[in-house]
């Protein structure tokens, strides 16, 4: 089961409340703390979040400034609590026009955590899915093998090879992809929530692997029901490959 998390609408939170955007980040790091541990305990294998995308350089430096600085702290103070319950790190996205110190902060949190088995946790910074698309597709040529070129996605993106998305969320109510898992979405339940980032809790996350549960997957082919299998809607669902939150 891969999670992936578009957690949209810090700044909004924030200006409601007639904070800054940066405050709005700040409760945003503390609602990814709070949902990493829900994902685990969920039982989900992988979870993507996207932190930053590759777009966001264009937000104004001092917003970027913050956003980075927080990242590189979350990731320090995440290390040792992550190595403690056996969740893998990996930051996906491109780390060349990262500074030092978070470059640093991803090798260090990356290192420490790479034995854990329970969850792997993938955070997506400078992240832009068509880039990846687009330097996979160069690496490996036009005639390469999906696993060929799965392989050199994953090397692009810094991290062990993933499955593709089952169920991706975005908060903040928007409803579109920007530029995220474009490939690897190709058949992931998308699930929209009005819930602002900041105030995603264990109630919202719990209601969207609800909501996942209740859908019908049928990867281009026709349900049981209506082939003239004997299973029903509910039967479909009871032979559902992935089975969360019940
Ligand atoms: C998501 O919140 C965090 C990042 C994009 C880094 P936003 O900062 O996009 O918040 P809104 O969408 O402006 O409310
Ligand atoms: C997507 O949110 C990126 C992250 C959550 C990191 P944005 O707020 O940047 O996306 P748009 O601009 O609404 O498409
Ligand atoms: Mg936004």
């Amino acid at each position: 089961m891969h999670t992936a998390i578009i957690m949209d609408g810090n700044g909004r939170w924030a200006s409601r409340r007639l904070l800054n955007r940066e405050a709005g980040h700040r409760a945003g790091a503390q609602a990814v703390d709070r949902i990493v541990r829900a994902a685990a305990a969920a039982g989900i294998s992988t979870l993507t979040l996207y932190a930053f995308s590759s777009d966001n350089w264009h937000r104004p430096a001092r917003e970027v400034q913050a956003l980075l600085g927080l990242l590189r702290r979350h990731l320090l103070l995440q290390s040792d609590r992550c190595l403690a319950e056996s969740i893998r790190v990996s930051v996906i996205g491109r780390r060349e026009r990262l500074d030092a110190a978070l470059i640093g902060a991803i090798d260090d949190c990356e290192r420490t955590t790479s034995a854990g088995e329970r969850m792997h946790l993938r955070i997506a910074i400078d992240y832009s899915s068509r880039r990846s698309l687009i330097e996979a597709g160069a690496l490996t040529g036009p005639r390469a093998e999906p696993g060929e070129f799965l392989a050199a996605l994953a090397r692009i993106d810094h991290s062990p090879p993933s499955p593709e998305v089952d169920l991706l969320i975005r908060t903040g109510g928007e409803k579109r992809l920007s530029d995220f898992l474009l490939w690897e979405c190709a058949y992931a339940e998308l699930v929209f929530v009005d819930c602002l980032w900041p105030d995603f809790d264990n109630t919202e996350f719990t209601r969207a692997l609800e909501e996942f549960g209740r859908r019908e997957r049928r990867f281009g082919r026709v349900s049981p029901d209506v082939s003239g299998g004997l299973a029903g809607r509910g039967r479909l669902g009871a032979d559902r490959p992935v089975a969360v939150g019940r």
